[in-house]
C-alpha cells in the first residue's frame, strides 16, 4: 500500500477459523473519503483461505486519486470536482487533463496539451487499410477495437511502458486518435469518404465534423450540438473501476502496451450490461413501441422467467440517481430544444417508463434508478447518430479515463500483475482411463 493510504488508526479486523486455533489481524486502512478497506494479503498465508467475491461487489482492487463514487448519496467526483460542476464549466480537454494529471490545468498547461492531443489526431496513411478488410455491415465496436488494437503495430519504438515520455506520447496517442477511428469506422459503414481530422476545430466539433461532414460541400458547426457532445463525453470519461477499466488495468498489469490494453477495454465495454446498454436502450423503447406497452413490459421484467431488464437502470455501485443520468436528461431537452424537435416519441416513452418504474416495488426494493445510459442514446439518436455507433461514442469518452488508470497503474510502486485466485468444485484428482473402458 502506497504512503496514500493511512492505517485507520490502529485499527485491525481479527478473522479466525472455526475449529482451528488459527487466527490473524488484518489491518485496516483508510482512504481520504469513502470506505475503509481491510487488507487481506496476508490471509491466505495465515490462515490457509481465500475470500471468495464473484463479480467483485466488495473488493477493492487497487488504490486510486482519480474518480470517487459514493453510490448511495449520488455522488461522482473527477479528482475531487464533483461532475455536475464539470459538465456546467468544463471541457473534455481540460476534464482529459485532469483525469490524466490530477490538477485542473493553468491557461499555460491547458493550451499545451490541448495542442498536444490536437497535433495527434492523424493516423497513419496505412492504417486506413484496416478497414477495408471488414465488411460494410461490421458492428463499429468490432471495427475500432481492431484498428485501435492494431495502432501497436504502427509504434514499436514507442512500446516501453516503463518510460514515462514514451507513456505520455502513447496516452496522448490514443486520447487523440480514438475519434478518428471511430469516425472512420461509422463513415466505412455508409460508403462515404473518411475525413481527416481538422486542427482548427475542439475536440467535440471535430469528432462531429468526421462523422457528419462530406468533401462535397462545407460543415458547418452547431455549437449547441457540439457543446452537448463535448458534455457527453464529459459524463462518460472515467467512472473509477467498471468493468471495462479494471480489464485494462489487469491486462496493463502484465505489461501489454497501451494500445492492446485499451482495445481490451473496447471489447468488455461492448457489453449490453455494461457500455452497450445506451444501445439496448433504444431497442428496448422501440420493441416497447407505445406507452400503452410499459405496464405489460414491466410485468415481464419483474416475471424471472423472461429474463427481460429495464435496460439502462440499475447500477452495481449507484442505488441513488446516477448524477450523469440527470445532467443527461437535461441536455437531452436542451438539444431537442435546439433541433426543434417538439415531440420525441422515445423521450416520452422514457420519462413515462422511468416514472412508472420509480413508483414500482420491484424497482425501489432493489434502489434501481436510471445510469448513464437510460437518455444518452435519445440525445445521440436526436443529433443523428446511429445506434450502432452510441457504444463507440462512450468507447471515445472513456479513453481517456482508461489511459489515466493504465498510466497511475504503471506508477504505482506496489503495482503486480493482477492473478485472482477461485473457489475448485470441480473434479478431484482420478487417474486416466482407456477408451476402452469408459462408458
Ligand atoms: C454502465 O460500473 C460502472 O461504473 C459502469 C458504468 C460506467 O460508467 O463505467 O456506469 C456504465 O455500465 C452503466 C450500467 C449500464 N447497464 C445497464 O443499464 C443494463 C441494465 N442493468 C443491469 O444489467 C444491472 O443493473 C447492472 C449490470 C448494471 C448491475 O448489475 P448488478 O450490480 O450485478 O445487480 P444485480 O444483477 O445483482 O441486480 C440486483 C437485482 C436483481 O434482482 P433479484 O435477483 O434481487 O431479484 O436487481 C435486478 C436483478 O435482477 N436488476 C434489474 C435490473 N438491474 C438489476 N431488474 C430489471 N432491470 C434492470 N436493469
Amino acid at each position: 500500500m502506497s504512503s496514500s493510504a493511512t492505517p485507520a488508526g490502529k485499527k485491525t479486523v481479527t478473522v479466525s477459523l472455526e475449529g482451528s486455533n488459527r487466527s490473524t489481524n488484518l489491518p485496516v486502512f483508510s482512504g481520504s473519503i469513502g470506505p475503509d478497506v481491510v487488507d487481506i494479503r496476508k490471509l491466505y498465508g495465515d490462515l490457509g483461505v481465500f475470500t471468495f467475491d464473484p463479480g467483485y461487489g466488495a473488493t477493492a482492487s487497487c488504490e486510486s486519486k482519480i474518480t470517487y463514487i459514493d453510490g448511495d448519496a449520488g455522488v461522482l467526483l473527477y479528482r475531487g470536482y464533483p461532475i455536475e460542476q464539470l459538465a456546467e464549466k468544463s471541457d473534455f480537454i481540460e476534464v482529459s487533463y485532469l483525469l490524466m494529471y490530477g490538477e485542473l490545468p493553468t491557461a499555460e498547461q491547458l493550451e499545451t496539451f490541448r495542442k498536444g492531443v490536437t497535433y495527434h489526431t492523424m493516423v497513419h496513411e496505412q492504417l486506413r487499410r484496416f478497414f477495408d478488410g471488414f465488411r460494410r455491415d461490421a458492428h463499429p465496436m468490432a471495427v475500432i477495437c481492431g484498428v485501435v488494437g492494431a495502432l501497436a503495430a504502427f509504434y514499436h519504438d514507442n512500446l516501453d511502458i516503463n518510460d514515462p515520455k514514451q507513456r505520455e506520447i502513447a496516452a496522448y496517442r490514443l486520447i487523440a486518435k480514438i475519434p478518428t477511428i471511430a469516425a472512420w469506422a461509422y463513415k466505412y459503414s455508409i460508403g462515404q469518404p473518411f475525413m481527416y481530422p481538422r486542427n482548427d476545430l475542439s475536440y467535440a466539433e471535430n469528432f462531429l465534423y468526421m462523422l457528419n461532414a462530406v468533401p462535397a460541400e462545407p460543415w458547418k458547426n452547431n455549437p449547441i450540438l457540439s457543446r452537448a457532445m463535448d458534455r457527453i463525453l464529459v459524463l462518460h470519461a472515467d467512472h473509477e473501476q467498471n468493468a471495462s477499466t479494471s480489464t485494462v488495468r489487469l491486462a496493463g498489469s502484465t505489461g501489454a502496451n497501451p494500445f492492446a490494453c485499451v482495445a481490451a477495454g473496447i471489447a468488455a465495454l461492448w457489453g449490453p450490461a455494461h457500455g452497450g446498454a445506451n444501445e439496448a436502450v433504444l431497442k428496448m423503447l422501440a420493441e416497447i413501441g407505445t406507452p400503452e406497452n410499459i405496464p405489460q413490459f414491466i410485468r415481464e421484467v419483474k416475471d424471472k422467467n423472461s429474463h427481460t431488464k429495464l435496460m439502462g437502470f440499475g447500477h452495481r455501485v449507484y442505488k441513488n440517481f446516477d448524477p450523469r443520468a440527470k445532467i443527461m436528461k437535461e441536455t437531452c431537452h436542451e438539444v431537442l430544444a435546439e433541433l426543434g424537435i417538439k415531440d420525441e416519441p422515445l423521450l416520452d416513452m422514457a420519462m413515462e417508463l422511468e416514472r412508472i418504474a420509480l413508483s414500482d416495488e420491484y424497482f425501489i426494493s432493489r434502489k434501481l434508478y436510471p445510469n448513464v445510459d437510460f437518455y444518452s442514446g435519445i440525445i445521440l439518436k436526436a443529433m443523428g447518430i446511429p445506434t450502432s455507433m452510441f457504444t463507440v461514442l462512450f468507447a471515445v469518452a472513456r479513453t481517456v479515463g482508461w489511459v489515466s488508470q493504465w498510466k497511475e497503474m504503471i506508477e504505482d510502486p506496489s503495482q503486480r500483475i493482477g492473478r485472482p485466485r477461485q473457489l475448485y468444485t470441480g473434479a478431484s484428482q482420478r487417474d486416466y482411463l482407456p477408451v476402452a473402458r469408459r462408458g
